[in-house]
């Protein structure tokens, strides 16, 4: 695994590590007023960016791009601000942050989601093409 991929999976095995050291902490302190922080580290941070890392490691074609890169650095923004912001928000602070960070996740499927669109047209053949191809 390299490239974005790499740093998709990395940034993810990183957000669970902490996410689980989180949910033992609370456990610990029997406090457990953060566990939706907790619960977005490990869901947007671990499996979410788990899965881009796996696609962009099986379609290296779509990794190659700088959609790609765009796409790793409004998810890691938009994890940063809803982990930050929410621990704010929270804490009885304001919610500017986590909101913000929830614009930039959603942005960031929404450039997955074009990603994963163009890559299948990409390698659907055009039926005149399909014609065309000499059998054996
Ligand atoms: C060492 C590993 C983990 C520990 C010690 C841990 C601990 C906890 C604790 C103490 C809570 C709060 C329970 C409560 O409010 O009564 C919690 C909630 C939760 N955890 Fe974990 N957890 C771990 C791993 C994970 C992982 C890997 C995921 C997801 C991939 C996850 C997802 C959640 C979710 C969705 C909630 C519910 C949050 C909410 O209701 O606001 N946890 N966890």
């Amino acid at each position: 695994m390299k490239g974005v991929a790499f740093y998709f999976f990395f940034t993810g095995v990183v957000a669970v590590m902490l996410g689980m050291l989180w949910g033992i902490q609370m456990s610990a302190a029997q406090d457990y007023t953060m566990s939706p922080v907790h619960a977005h580290l490990n869901l947007v941070g671990w499996v979410t960016f788990g899965l881009f890392g796996i696609y962009y490691h099986l379609v290296p074609s779509a990794a190659q791009t700088r959609l790609a890169w765009a796409h790793y650095g409004v998810a890691l923004a938009g994890l940063v601000a809803i982990t930050v912001g929410l621990t704010l928000y929270l804490a009885g602070g304001s919610d500017a942050i986590v909101v913000a960070g929830s614009v930039l996740t959603v942005a960031s499927m929404g450039i997955f989601l074009v990603t994963v669109w163009r890559q299948h047209r990409a390698e659907t053949p055009l039926p005149a093409a399909q014609e065309g191809t000499p059998a054996g």
